[in-house]
This record gives structure tokens, sequence and C-alpha cells, in this order.
């Protein structure tokens, strides 16, 4: 075969001097010019890349000025329902650092309040639910009709953003797993500690079942319609899923993640990040494409639990991002990259949300070290 040289496009890794870099020599084959979005989903699918992606949770929000201008105008319900706000809020950190891949803005909470219980914000911080769930009469008042209708303005959303990414960038639709929302829904809102979702779990299985059961029929109806509007994956946050003891976590969580994914029916890749939860086999066993891995772990020691064939994702310290020098983020995301050098499934985050303290610069070293990684 004549080996004319090859038409290296913009996005590459391949410096024409040095040649591939040694993580792509890892990988055992040439990926060039790959476009985010198929970056991102090479990576969640294990398959080969020029460098790891990345993203980081929270990354639309309170750390970027621009997005604090918005809120002088606007509440973060506005923003989160009008969906030519919620695409604004979703590209601005797009625009400024380029990630792999956007994230939808919204929240969690869209799904208990389309199902009759609404939110807003306290004072004093934090998110309160209009009022808790305290009886079976409250669960049976839970609707779980009209998800979509409800919740139209998601869907409009994610729309307008595909026409804004032009399939250049990935983009990511989510939504609380029912655990998670169980939480708040029965705490009424933020927490300093959430014990109730577990109380009704140990005291009464049968109303913790018909909640978690209506919260994931509404999470199934809510992620088919995300996808059906076009995001590239979605992600469930099961933020919660560390209080529970891992004897637990199957029965009070796991299976209800494990039955949402299993109505996606591998349409698309499916994020799981449990925050606390450790016992990566029963987290494996949910199906999902690609595990979230927080800031307390490891990666290598994860990495050597979890099978191949699911991608891990994670986990720079959010507190690093406010602390640390530009420097010290460099060298931290380099060992992390080290660590999970020739992994094919790897996507670089964050162990948990951005910080809204967080140094600019030290984010835009983040994505400049992956992007740089040799
Ligand atoms: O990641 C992104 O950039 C997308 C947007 C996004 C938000 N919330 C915006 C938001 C996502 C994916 C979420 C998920 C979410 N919401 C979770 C799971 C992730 C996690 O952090 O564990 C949870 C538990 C919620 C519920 C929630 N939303 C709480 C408890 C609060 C108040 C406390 C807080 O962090 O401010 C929110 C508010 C919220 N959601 C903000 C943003 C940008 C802050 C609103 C503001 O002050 O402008």
């Amino acid at each position: 075969m004549n080996k004319a040289p090859m038409e290296v496009p913009a996005e590459t890794t391949v410096d024409r001097a040095t040649g591939p870099s040694p993580f792509l020599r890892r990988q055992h084959q040439a990926v060039v010019g790959l476009t985010k979005r198929e970056r991102f989903l090479n990576a969640c699918h294990c398959r080969p890349v020029d460098h790891p992606p990345v993203w980081l949770m929270r990354q639309a929000g309170r750390v970027l000025p621009e997005y604090r201008a918005l809120k002088e105008k606007y509440s973060f319900l506005q923003l989160v329902q009008t969906p030519e706000l919620a695409v604004e809020v979703t590209l601005q950190p797009i625009r400024r650092f380029d990630f792999d891949a956007a994230i939808l803005f919204s929240d969690i909470l869209v799904v208990p309040e389309a199902m009759g219980q609404g939110y807003h914000f306290r004072e004093s911080g934090g998110v309160g639910m209009d009022f808790a769930i305290r009886s079976a009469a409250d669960v049976d008042r839970l609707s779980t009709g009209d998800i979509v209708e409800k919740l139209e303005y998601v869907t409009r959303a994610i729309r307008l953003l595909k026409t804004e990414l032009d399939g250049r960038t990935a983009l990511l639709g989510f939504a609380g797993s029912p655990w998670t929302l169980a939480n708040f829904m029965l705490d009424g809102g933020s927490a300093k500690e959430h014990m109730k979702a577990l109380a009704l779990f140990r005291n009464d299985r049968r109303l913790f079942e018909s909640l978690c059961h209506k919260l994931t029929a509404a999470i199934i109806e809510f992620l088919r319609m995300q996808i059906s509007a076009g995001v590239d994956a979605v992600q469930i946050f099961d933020s919660h899923g560390g209080l529970l003891p891992s004897n637990d976590f199957q029965a009070a969580s796991g299976v209800w993640i494990r039955e949402i994914i299993a109505a996606l029916a591998d349409r698309l890749p499916v994020i799981v990040f449990s925050k606390g939860t450790r016992d990566w086999n029963t987290l494996a066993k949910t199906g999902a494409h690609v595990i979230g891995v927080d800031h307390e772990v490891t990666l290598r020691d994860v990495r050597e639990s979890v099978r191949d064939d699911i991608a891990l994702q994670g986990n720079l310290h959010p507190g690093r991002l406010i602390h640390d020098t530009p420097f010290m983020i460099q060298e931290e995301t380099q060992r992390l990259l080290a660590e999970m050098g020739g992994r094919k499934g790897y996507i670089f985050n964050l162990g948990h949300g951005v910080p809204p303290a967080a140094r600019l610069e030290n984010i835009q070293m983040v994505v400049d070290t992956v992007r740089n990684f040799a």
C-alpha cells in the first residue's frame, strides 16, 4: 500500500516533529481528527481516543461571571425553564473552555416538580421543596402522567442546543436517581443530614418502594424524551448513594438505576455517578456504561476492580480548583492521566461539582493539561 503522508486535521495530538504521543501509541491505533463529540463517545464506549475527553460536573453555573451576570436579571428557575436562557447557560462554559461535552443546564429537581412537588431556593442557601412527603397519601398524589408535556421546556432546550453545537460537542442529558430524589422529597429539601429516606427504607419498605417505583417511571419517561430530543449520553446523579451502607445499596438505589438503564435499552451511553458508593461490582451491575468516581478514592484502585469494558470518569478533587496554584493543578491532572494512561474508557472530570469559588485559571489549566497530555 502506498504510504502517502496523511492529511492531519486540526484536532489532533500528532505532532509532526515527534510523532504520536505515547498515550496514543499505547492505544495501538492512530486516532486523529476526532471531533470533541466523537472523542467523548469513543471514551464512553471504551474505543480508542487521541487523549481523554474532559468536562466538569457543574461546569455551568456560579463559577462563571457571565452566569452571575444573568442571575442579576433572572432567577434560577427562570434560567432553567426558559429554553433560550438554559441554552445560553449551557453554552457559556463551552465558549470559555471548549469542553468535549456540554451538560444541559437544568436541575435534578425538575422531576419531582413535574410530579407535583415544586422546589424553590431558600434565603439561607440550599433548596426547599414546597412540602415534604410524609405519608402514603402524599405518595399517591404524585403524578407520573404528562411528564414529557410538563417538561417540554427541556425538550425545547435540547433541540436548540443540538443546532448550536452542530455535532461538534457532545451533549449530555441527566436525571437524579430515585434514591437521591427520594432524599430531597422526604426531607423537604436540602438537609444537613438526610435521614428520612433511609428510615423509610428500613421501616416501611412498601411505601419506600411505591415512591421509588413512581420516580423510576417518571425518570424513564424524562430520559427517553431527552434521548428523542437528541442528547448523546445521559448521566444519572446518585449524589446521595454514599448515605447507604453497602449492604443496602442494591435494594435502595441500585435496583432502580438498573431498571432505568434497562429501559433505555443501550440507545446511548449512561454514566452513573454515585457519590460515596464503593461497591464497584454493584454499580457495574446497574448496566452503567461509564462509572463516575468521586475524589475520595484512588483511580488506580477503581481501575483494577472495574471490568475493562466499563469506562471510568473522574476524579480531581474539586477543592483543588479553589486552593491550588495552576502549576499544582497541572501536576495533579498529569498524575491522574498517567494513572489512567492506556485505558481506553476514561473521561476526565472532577470527583464532584465545580465549587463556586474555583479559580478560572485552574479550570483552564485542567483543560489545557488534558488536551496536551503526552
Ligand atoms: O452540571 C451542570 O453544570 C449542569 C447543571 C446542574 C445543576 N444542578 C445546576 C444548579 C446539574 C447537573 C445539577 C444536578 C443537581 N442538582 C444535583 C446532583 C449533582 C450534585 O451536585 O450532587 C443535586 C443534588 C441538585 C439539587 C440542587 N440544586 C441543590 C441541593 C441546589 C442548591 C445547593 C447549591 O449547590 O447551590 C441546587 C442549585 C443549583 N443547581 C445551582 C446550579 C448552578 C445553583 C443555583 C444558583 O445559586 O445559581
